[in-house]
């Protein structure tokens, strides 16, 4: 069983001495905050690249990404009060909130009002289910505490803030109250579903891959049959990725009932309607365990083609390979269903197809494109079968193993585009200028509707791609763009130690 670390040091950074000045700033906003108080550990968590495979987590289906650098970063102070002061480095962005936790009702997130501090209590609201049914008794009293938190994953830019935030929120509030040691199994387990306590229905890519990051690996990320997250080393060494942040700020919560959500309930709908269409519904094994609670599109897949163990590559493949052709086959309204078209195949009323589909998650559309998307599920998910496939093969010629690689980053690019429409021009035309200057691949990374691109490269073309993209990209996008927002929109992808506990040893180190 692997657990969390903890660290007297910041050792685990690829560069320790670039941290230092952050971590002294956080000590000195945690002191300017609470002047008679006195930090008694640090809780960090990373943000996450995703390297092929979007979409796809909420169906059960393995993904390829890493922990990167960028983290969030709690220092906690305990003390016996009924409430939790969180305070931040950005204090202009995310002032003081003070959340209680006498009461029950203290822990429902009111949805209305969009706060950072709900993002908060979503991590409060799992450690605290975790520790009451660690504790077996009636009530459990829940320490009273003080944090600064100090974030540099970028908001809404694609790389999971949002998990890094509220991972580093759960280990926070369990370590004050106790936990000396957590599994990784169970930190991951518990904060897959954090984001649903606010209406975001997203899968457990972000949240796995910020506690299972290591340094120089990436992850081999499965749902089924067991959520784990397996590190592996790349085959080449001069393999490289750059991150680029559009600046194209994705308001996830925001626009949910028209972009995530909406995929969530599209792939929803159509695991029902292929389930039904194929034979699939009522078979003994097969559960309705999606998160809207219909039949997942890897369901339908192991009900239509028989269990996999999500490990043989070859047999997930052929598999795969099949639903790609069932598809096309089988929902044949390419320009999208309708309500009633869908009532019509699904054999219920207009009322029941609400209550069924639409209740849980609101959502906007004008049609539900069932073919697009569940098309782009299991072409995505083939392909990142064939990446590891690719990634865990002895490389014997350097120039095939980059440009087959980029290409099947190119190819999900393009879904993302065509088939999930989770793209658009401006993340397109990043990618087009990557591709003429060096990269072998660059694609659309986490939620997309903006965000971040990740570019394949090798060492030797960084340089070139790089500087492209900035004279390129964000010189004529954003005249005004300052050396210092270039800096932070291109953004460190060295693969990063995921979740850990810091003593606050830490302190006394950081001065030189
Ligand atoms: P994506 O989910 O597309 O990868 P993301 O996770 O960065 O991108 P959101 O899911 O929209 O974006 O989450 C952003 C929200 O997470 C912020 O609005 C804020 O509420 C919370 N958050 C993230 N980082 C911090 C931080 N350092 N301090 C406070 N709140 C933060
Ligand atoms: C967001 C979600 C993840 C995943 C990606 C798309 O980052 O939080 O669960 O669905 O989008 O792959
Ligand atoms: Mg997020």
């Amino acid at each position: 069983m692997s657990l969390v670390p903890y660290f007297n040091d910041l050792s685990f950074y690829s560069d320790p001495s670039a941290h230092k000045s952050r971590y002294a700033s956080l000590v000195k906003s945690f002191k300017s905050n609470f002047p008679d108080d006195k930090i008694e550990f640090f809780a960090r968590s990373p943000g996450r690249v995703n390297l092929i495979g979007d979409h796809i987590d909420y169906n059960y289906f393995p993904v390829l990404p890493m922990a990167i650098e960028v983290d969030v970063v709690a220092a906690v102070s305990t003390n016996d009060s009924s409430f939790i002061i969180i305070s931040n480095t950005d204090s202009d962005k995310f002032p003081q909130e003070k959340v209680a936790i006498g009461q029950d009702s203290d822990f429902v997130i009111d949805r209305e009002h969009h706060t950072w501090a709900n993002y908060f209590k979503c991590g409060l609201i799992v450690a605290a289910k975790f520790l009451q049914e660690k504790s077996g008794e009636g009530k459990y009293k829940l320490k009273g505490m003080n944090i600064t938190f100090s974030g540099i994953v970028p908001t809404g830019g694609g790389l999971s803030s949002s998990a890094a935030f509220c991972v580093a929120s759960t280990l926070a509030v369990l370590h004050a109250n106790g936990v000396k040691e957590i599994s990784k199994a169970d930190l991951t387990r518990i904060t897959v579903v954090s984001e649903h306590y606010l209406g975001l229905n997203n899968g457990g890519m972000d949240q796995c891959a910020s506690v299972y990051g290591e340094q120089g690996k990436a992850l081999f990320i499965e749902f089924q049959p067991q959520l784990k997250g397996t590190p592996f080393e790349f085959p080449v060494k001069n393999l490289t990725f750059v991150i680029t942040n559009s600046l194209q700020v994705s308001n996830k919560y925001e626009t949910a009932p028209i972009h995530y959500n909406l995929r969530v309930v599209e792939m929803a709908i159509a695991g029902d309607l292929l389930a039904k269409k194929l034979g699939v519904e009522g078979k003994p094994g097969i559960a309705r365990d999606s998160n809207v609670d219909t039949y997942s599109l890897r369901g339908v897949m192991e009900g239509y083609c028989g269990p996999w163990d999500g490990e043989n590559l070859k047999e997930g493949a052929a598999k795969l390979s099949k639903m790609i052709d069932v598809v096309s086959k089988t929902l044949t309204e390419k320009k999208g269903y309708t309500v009633e078209q869908c009532c019509k195949e699904l054999g219920i009323t207009a009322e029941e197809f609400h209550l069924k589909y639409l209740e849980k998650i609101p959502v906007k559309f004008d049609v539900l494109k069932l073919y697009q998307r569940s098309l782009h599920v299991y072409r995505e998910s083939l392909r990142v079968l064939q990446t590891l496939q690719l990634l865990s093969s002895p490389v014997e010629d350097e120039s095939k193993f980059f440009q087959a690689f980029g290409s099947l980053m190119n190819e999900s690019q393009h879904d993302l585009d065509v088939l999930n429409e989770s793209s658009n021009s401006k993340l397109n035309e990043i990618c087009a200028i990557a591709l003429d200057n060096g990269a072998y691949g660059s694609r659309v990374t986490g939620a997309g509707w903006g965000g971040s691109i990740v570019h394949l490269t090798s060492t030797e073309n960084l340089p070139r791609l790089t500087s492209s993209l900035i004279d390129t990209y964000y010189k004529r996008e954003f005249p005004q763009i300052k050396e210092e927002e270039i800096q932070e929109a291109v953004i460190d992808s060295k693969p990063a130690t995921g979740s850990c506990l810091l003593s606050a040893e830490i302190i006394d180190k950081l001065v030189n």
